[in-house]
């Protein structure tokens, strides 16, 4: 990974820090992002420990505004000239539904819109890098595997375990259709499930934030969740931004282990990807920017 720089949202805790731990290890040039200056010191300052590395550097912002968004992809690109790998690791999984300051539900806006939105604004740099990557790492329980479009963001049901895995299906429908929409380019887009780990995100979580039948399991669910580590669930990221294995794979959904999995056909059939991308660009306002 020398002389290729990464950029991991959300990569001064939890997974994401672990992630860049790893490819700072194997001497990619590591930007992480995150919205606290203390924190993300902090996290930055223990990724270059235990890396060894002194080439990680932090940038700040707040994806759940998209203006944030706009403004951290245009600062990376000022301060960084190129990007080969963007790790979209940012999740959000709240308890109760409420807006952000676009007026967006929050869990849609964060898990789903503010990479997409992400993605978009630096794809000029990821095209003049090329060969490049995008991981969008996803979430949620392993059920399902459709998108709602009359619940999309969670207007007529909230319950947050299922709002953030819909918002996680959501993300990786619209992943499929930006890897068909960059076919060519030498810009691949692929999908990453880390697995279970006991991170800031999943240290709060209670059982009233699940379905019923989860519930029941609750006591064994904490326990799997509790031992789960951090460094496990960076696997698959960390494979998918630097195997030589999947240079110029796109489209693909990968297990924890960063083995090539089964999609779930309801997010990549009957014209999902291409519906959930028209509708996110409305959203987002996109439209004419036509990138791609
Ligand atoms: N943990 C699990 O069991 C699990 C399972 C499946 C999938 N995942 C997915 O794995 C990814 C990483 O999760 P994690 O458990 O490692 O999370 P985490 O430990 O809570 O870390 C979250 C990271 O994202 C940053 N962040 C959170 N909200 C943000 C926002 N609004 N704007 C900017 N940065 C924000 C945090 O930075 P600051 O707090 O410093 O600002 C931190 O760096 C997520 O996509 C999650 O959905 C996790």
């Amino acid at each position: 990974m020398k002389n290729k720089t990464v950029f991991i949202t959300g990569g001064t805790s939890g997974i994401g820090r672990e992630t860049a731990v790893g490819l700072a290890q194997k001497g990619a040039h590591v930007v992480v992002s995150g919205r606290d200056q203390t924190r993300g010191e902090e996290g930055v300052a223990d990724i270059k420990k235990r890396s060894g590395s002194q080439q990680v550097e932090l940038i700040l912002a707040d994806m759940a505004s998209f203006a944030e968004v706009r403004r951290m992809a245009a600062e990376f690109q000022e301060r960084f000239d190129r990007l080969d790998v963007l790790i979209n690791n940012v999740g959000y999984l709240p308890k109760e539904r409420h807006l952000t300051v676009d007026g967006i539900e929050a869990t849609l806006a964060v898990n789903h819109l503010a990479p997409f939105l992400l993605t978009h604004e630096l794809l000029p740099l990821l095209k003049a890098s090329a060969p490049s990557r995008v991981i969008n790492v996803t979430g949620g329980a392993p059920f399902g595997g459709r998108v709602d479009f009359d619940n999309l963001q969670a207007e007529k049901s909230f319950l947050a375990l299922n709002t953030y895995t819909h918002a996680k299906h959501v993300m990786s429908a619209a992943s499929f259709e930006f890897a068909r929409r960059l076919a060519g380019t030498g810009v691949s887009v692929n999908v990453a499930y880390p697995g279970s780990a006991n991170t800031n995100m999943t240290h709060d979580l209670q059982p009233d934030m699940f379905p019923w039948f989860m519930r029941l399991m609750w006591p064994l669910f904490r326990r799997i969740q509790r031992s789960s580590k951090a460094e496990d669930a960076a696997v698959s990221s960390i494979f998918l931004a630097s195997s030589p294995e999947v240079e110029g794979v796109s489209g693909k959904y990968f297990n924890t282990k960063g083995q090539e999995s089964s999609w779930a056909k309801g997010l990549i059939t009957n014209g999902v990807p291409e519906r959930v991308w028209r509708i996110s660009e409305a959203m987002l306002g996109l439209e004419e920017k036509a990138l791609i």
